[in-house]
Parts: C-alpha cells; structure tokens; sequence
C-alpha cells in the first residue's frame, strides 16, 4: 500500500457552521471535495502522529463512501489506530462516548443530523476534539483558513475496507479497527440510568413507542431498551437505519414526527413516546395527548434528574442556549445552582462541562444532555425519562403539569420562516439591532418593552467573546421574543422567531399555546416587520 500526494485546488465554500460542514450532497460529490476537506481537518490536528481517532456517520446516503474515504486520508496522515463503527455507523453520542473512552485525539463524524439524506439530501462533515464535543471557533477556523491554502492531500491507496466485519485490519502504517457501534455506548448508559427500576416498570406492563425515524438510534434503542431493559419487540420502531431515511425528514418534532405525535393523541396511545433524529444527538419527547417542549423537558429532568444513579449526588449547574425558555433557570434557583445562558450550538457547553461547573445543559431545538459525553443526547435524554417515570411511577403528563404547579409555565414556541431570501433576512436583522436602542418603554398592545440587545456571550471559563448571537427582546410582562437566523439551514436564510410568556397561575396553564402568545406574535411582527420584510404571512414551521 502506498501514500499518494494528490495536487488539489481550494474551494471557496468549506467554511464549517454551527455543526461543521453540511452541503448539498451533490456539493460533496465534487472531485476532490472530500479530500480536501479532510486533508484540512487533519492538517489543523496537533499531535496526530501516532494518535487515536475515531470515524463513523449517521448512515446516510455517501456514509460509507466518505467513511472509506477518511480512512484512508486518516492512515496517510501518521494517524497510528481507527476505531470505526461497524457499517460506518455512530450515532453523535456515541462518537462522542468512544473518542472519550478510548483517549482518542478526536473523531470524525459524517452527518447532517435532522436534515434530509438520499442523493439530493444533505450530507455533513464534523470534527469533535479530545474531549469528545464538536470542535471550538478557535479549531473550525483554522481548518477553514487550511481548506482556503491546500495544495494536496495524502491518500493511501487500497481497496475498500470490509466494514461490516469486527475486527482489525491494517491500512497503510495504521490499525483500523471496525468497532460495535452500540456496546461502548450502551455501557456508559448502564452507569448512569437505574436499569433494574426502568426494567421493573417495563415488567409492569409500562408501554413506549420509540420513533428511530429510519435513522442511526434504530440499532441503539432496539439494544437498550428491548434487549437490555426488556421493552416489548416492536417498542423500537422505524429501527432500520436507510441511506435516505425513507424518504423522511429525521427531525424528532411535532411536524416531523406527524405518526407518533397520532398515536400519542389517538385512542391507544402508550404510556410514552420519543423519538430521536439523523444522528441520534436530538429527542423528543411526548406524553399521553401532551407534547412536552424540549425547554420544558430539560426543566423537568433537571428538577428530578438526583433519582438517577449517575445524578444522585445533585447538579452543578445547568445551562441553556439563549433562545430556550427560562424554565430550567426557575428550578436552577429553587436548587441552589447556577445556570448559564450561552449562544446557539452545542459547542458552547464544553468548557462549563469540561470546567465541572455544569451537569446537565439543553436547548429549544431539541437537544439535552450532561457531562457524560459532549455532545447532546437523544437516547440518554430518553432513559432519564424512563427513570424519573419508574421512580415517581406517575405518568408522564401529570410530571409536567405539576413541574407547571410548582414552577409556573414557560409557555413557547418557535416559528421558522424557511428558504427566505438571504438578503431579506440579513435585512431584517439589521434593522432590529439598528432599532433596539429606541426600543425600551415603548408598548406593543398590552405588552412593554424592557429592555432589547443582541446577545453577546463571554465564555466564564475561557474569557472568549462570541457576538451577534440572536436579538432578544424582554417584555415588562415576563414575556420575551427573541429573532435569530439559523446557522444549520442549506438553502437560503432561515429565520426563527422564539415567543414565550411566563405563567404562574395553574387555572390558566391549559389554555391553549397560540392564544396565550397571540399578543406576544403580534408584537414580534409589528417590531420586525416580517411580512413587508421576507413577504412570509406566516411561518412554515410551528413548533
Ligand atoms: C445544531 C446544533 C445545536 C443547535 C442547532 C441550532 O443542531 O448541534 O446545538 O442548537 O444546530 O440550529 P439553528 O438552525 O437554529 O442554527
Ligand atoms: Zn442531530
């Protein structure tokens, strides 16, 4: 076997977003802009001589190729052992879970989470650090700056490996070695989540429907909960991960998740439903005729997450991404604890969980996790769940409404305007930070305006600033609204509008969503202009 040098030219595009480089996967095909993409990755890692890395992807459509390819790229660049998943399969958490346990360098993860797969779908590359969490500002950065002065890549040449077969095989002057995707994972679950209660509670007849959407957690969730815990067969379904996600969009929401969401609301609802997404990173979670919103979820877990083994000694704070409700801050101060409020993206929590300041962090876009891994965690979020229901043996809705009792209630929900014009929503921004000074005192019907800014975080552990964050506007009646564009889209500009208004009167908890932010929408609109701005009436995603 031998390393070749390949003479490459830049492309202008491979700058990594929120969650590394995602692309059309016709926009990935492109001779050459694989390569170049991980010779830059590769080029930006100290210390790879030698070292461990991790590969492996959400199955999607070009999974395997591009995980052929990133062996081989990896071999010629002194990486001395490849540990990847078997099938080239593993999910987010789990990659995150293996660089972790095995003191890998980093990982490479091949994914584009809830966006849809198949050959016109997306397709996504992402480098996570020795810690296990997506690679900081400081990294994508460099790696960009490598992808904008490349002139080769090193490859080694070989055949494509056998993926589906344990074991180790040499490739180049490297070890790979095709791992069980699901056992390292599964055993870090043991250490955290009370299996004998959660399988006591199954024994009882409990019921679940978990919706893998035909995506990576199908072989996961199938393990732990119907071999492991001993959930019924066909508990697990949509198990079998396909390149294009049957055609499906594998993002665990209301809208997306239109089958489970019946089921839930239908005459034979379970006990419980959840469902995870692309990449197994996201969950959601429903109750019985009760969506629970991923801001109150991680209220809710963090209020009862000390039932759970791996939480029994209490949290050490928690945090948040700006843009979800403050429920989890309410718990926050009953508890004693801190919470942190930090910009969009996972990567923001790495340094409050590597610094021990943080146990459990969440966001409104359907993600939740703790200090086990660095990355969110749609399964682990689930089996917590599981724990606090066998625990408290109430169901599910009645642990959120008395969450809503005991806390009041962060009634939200977040409008998207997809596939809008960029420069429209560019412009509208602008507009709104150009607009925020003028905006205290003044009063939107029967809500005022407190105070109005861009949000700018600076890192407690670090001392680094990241601006320009999302607009966010607070109302003297607890009530908030907060603009962003969204940085994961491949299409145009997606604008999202996050609305919320605080409740603490019980008789009013029920009152339905819309009508309790109608006044909250309106102000929104009459302060951004969103219509006249983007031509939008109307959002094209509630959730
Ligand atoms: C990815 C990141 C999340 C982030 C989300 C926001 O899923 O992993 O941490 O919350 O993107 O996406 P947006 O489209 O709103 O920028
Ligand atoms: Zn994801």
């Amino acid at each position: 076997m031998t390393v070749r040098t390949v003479p490459t030219t830049p492309f202008p595009d491979q700058k990594p977003g929120t969650s590394g480089l995602r692309k059309k996967v016709p926009v990935f095909r492109q001779p050459g802009y694989v390569e170049n993409f991980l010779q830059a990755i590769f080029d930006s890692v100290e210390g790879r001589k030698g070292a461990t890395l991790v590969v492996g992807g959400d199955g999607r459509f070009l999974n395997r190729e591009v995980v052929q390819t990133t062996l081989r790229i990896a071999a010629a660049n002194g990486f001395s052992r490849i540990l990847v998943g078997r099938g080239g399969l593993l999910s987010t958490p789990a990659a995150s879970c293996v660089i972790r346990k095995h003191g890998a360098i980093g990982g490479v993860v091949l994914s584009a989470s809830h966006n849809p797969g198949g050959p016109e779908g997306d397709f996504g590359i992402k480098f996570n650090t020795a810690n296990g969490g997506p690679a900081p500002e400081s990294v994508t950065e460099a790696i960009f700056a490598r992808t904008q002065s490349l002139t080769a890549y090193r490859i080694v040449e070989a055949d494509d490996l056998d993926l589906d077969r344990l074991g180790e095989v040499r490739l180049g002057d490297a070890t790979v070695t095709v791992i069980d995707p699901v056992a390292d994972y599964a055993a870090l679950m043991e250490t955290l989540i009370d299996f004998p209660r959660v399988a006591a509670l199954f024994a009882s007849g409990f019921r679940m429907r978990f919706d893998a959407m035909s995506a990576v957690t199908g072989p996961y969730a199938r393990e732990i909960l119907e071999r492991r815990l001993g959930a019924p067969a066909g508990t697990v379904v949509n198990a079998e991960p396909l390149p294009d996600f049957g055609g499906h969009h594998p993002d665990p929401n209301p809208v997306h998740a239109h089958d489970l969401m019946a089921l839930m609301t239908g005459p034979d609802a379970p006990d419980f439903g959840a469902a995870s997404d692309g990449d197994g990173d996201r969950n959601m979670i429903v109750a019985r005729n009760l969506f629970v919103t991923p801001s109150d979820s991680l209220a809710i877990l963090a209020a009862h997450a000390h039932v759970a083994p791996g939480y029994a000694g209490g949290l050490a704070g928690v945090a948040r991404s700006m843009p979800t409700s403050r429920a989890v801050d309410r718990v926050a101060s009953k508890l004693g604890i801190p919470a942190y409020e930090t910009p969009t993206g996972w990567k923001f929590f790495g340094n409050l969980l590597d610094a021990g300041r943080i146990t459990l962090c969440g966001e409104e876009s359907a993600g939740t996790g703790s200090n086990h891994v660095r990355e969110k965690d749609g399964l682990w979020a689930v089996l917590l769940w599981l724990n606090v229901l066998a625990a408290t043996g109430r169901p599910a809705a009645e642990i959120v409404r008395e969450h809503w009792r005991r806390f009041g209630r962060d009634v939200y929900a977040r409008h998207d305007y997809e596939e809008v014009d960029a420069a429209a929503a560019e412009g509208l921004m602008e507009a709104l930070r150009g607009s925020l000074a003028a905006l205290p005192g003044r009063s939107f019907g029967p809500l005022n305006v407190e105070a109005a800014d861009d949000f700018a975080y600076t890192d407690p552990v670090d001392g680094s600033v990241t601006r320009r964050q999302g607009v966010r506007i607070l109302f003297r009646e607890d009530a908030r609204v907060v603009f962003r564009l969204s940085g994961t889209g491949t299409v145009g500009a997606t604008l999202r509008v996050y609305l919320e208004r605080f409740e603490p009167d019980p008789a009013r908890h029920d009152a339905p969503v819309a009508e309790v932010l109608a006044p909250v929408v309106a102000a929104a609109e009459a302060i951004a202009g969103i219509a006249a701005r983007t031509g939008r009436h109307e959002p094209s995603v509630i959730t």
